[in-house]
């Protein structure tokens, strides 16, 4: 049995800077009400033709293999973690190993929205504990923005969303105090449609051939959330996760050095900082730069913690998400 470790983390963001003014000359909305409600000041948006999920999955990719000193060569097995995959199918793990030009190697695409990047650690961890493999790259990225309604229409759930990509590789550790210490997993189907974008799904082509009655003012083409709703879940189950994975491993709340939380809304951040009574030392958040970037922003704050020297060896590191699905997960890390 060994553990896992992360060797390697690395983002990607486009360079394209939409700021809450831009977004108010597409739709009724302005920078305060964006800014009081979620804290987003700024977001990306890919520029069309240049970047893709899996291009910007590639170049965090080539980041974290290079920090984690190995060789393409040495991947064992890829797993890739979106909503906005490139094609409807194949996944964007097979775009990777051929576009980072990879052995033969197995990838795997995870569902699991915000929460995918957590599930995508949780199945590269087990790998590795097993034996199976020993270096694993796991990359969260997102293209939401060709993909929202950028009228008043969809103001609610377009001004949150932003585009980038994250990576980490995973690692064999035979140190089993360190690495990787467990993994929580969760998920209640029920309430599958409050945040959801139900169409181009087969489940929908029973009333709308995809090609031939592709209706723009069909609005489950475009992502629906019941964000209050959302939000009230939310802080619950980042909680309950949380102390889920402190209980497991027999630590305190204090023994916590960095949370980084997936960033769905800088209030949900603030609460569970407050109900945790942590410092801001505890807690990273980037959201203001970035908006909401769903499988991509816990490796992307994960990486900016790690650059700005926040995260240092030995710390306990947790990562926590929750989102569509609903699905949620925690990660508890000895660094
Ligand atoms: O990452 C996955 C998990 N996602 C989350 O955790 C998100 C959780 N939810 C949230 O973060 C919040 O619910 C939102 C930020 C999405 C919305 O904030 P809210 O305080 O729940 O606002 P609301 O949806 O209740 O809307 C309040 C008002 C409405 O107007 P009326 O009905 O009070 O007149 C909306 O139409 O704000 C209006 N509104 C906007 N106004 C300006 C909604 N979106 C906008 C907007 N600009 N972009």
């Amino acid at each position: 049995m060994f553990h896992s470790k992360i060797s390697g983390i690395g983002y990607y963001v486009p360079d394209n800077i939409v700021t809450n003014d831009d977004l108010a000359k597409k739709m009724e909305t302005n920078d305060e009400w964006i800014q009081e409600r979620t804290g987003i000041q700024e977001r990306r948006h890919i520029i069309r033709g240049e970047d893709t999920t899996t291009s910007m999955g590639v170049k965090a990719a080539k980041i974290a293999i290079e920090r984690a000193g190995i060789a393409k060569e040495d991947i064992d097995f890829v797993i890739f973690a979106t909503l906005s995959p490139d094609y409807y199918f194949p996944g964007p793990g097979v775009l990777v190993q051929r576009d980072l030009g990879l052995k033969t190697v197995g990838a795997l695409d995870v569902r699991n929205q915000c929460s995918g990047f957590v599930y995508a650690i949780s199945i590269a961890d087990q790998y590795i504990k097993t034996g199976m493999y020993k270096n694993v790259l796991v990359i969260g990225s997102e293209l939401h923005s060709t993909g929202l309604d950028m009228t008043t229409r969809g103001r609610g759930v377009s001004v949150i969303f932003g585009d980038g990509a994250g990576a980490a590789v995973l690692s064999r550790e035979e140190d089993l105090s360190k690495g990787i210490l467990s993994t929580h997993l969760h998920s209640e189907g029920q309430h599958a449609e409050e945040l959801s974008l139900i169409a181009p799904g087969m489940g929908k082509r029973w009333v709308t051939d995809i090609i031939a009655d592709n209706d723009p003012n069909d609005e489950s083409y475009y992502p629906y959330m019941n964000g209050q709703f959302v939000f009230k879940n939310a802080v619950v189950r980042f909680s309950e996760v949380i102390n889920e994975g402190l209980q497991a491993n027999n630590l305190q709340v204090s023994d916590i050095n960095m949370l980084v939380p997936h960033q769905a809304n800088l209030r949900i951040s603030q609460f569970i900082q407050q109900k945790f009574r942590l410092t801001d030392d505890q807690v990273f958040n980037n959201i203001q730069k970035y908006g909401n970037t769903t499988a991509a922003s816990i490796p992307i704050a994960l990486t900016e913690a790690w650059e700005q020297g926040k995260i240092k060896s030995g710390d306990l590191v947790v990562l926590a998400a929750f989102g569509s699905g609903f699905t949620w997960g925690s990660v508890i890390i000895r660094w």
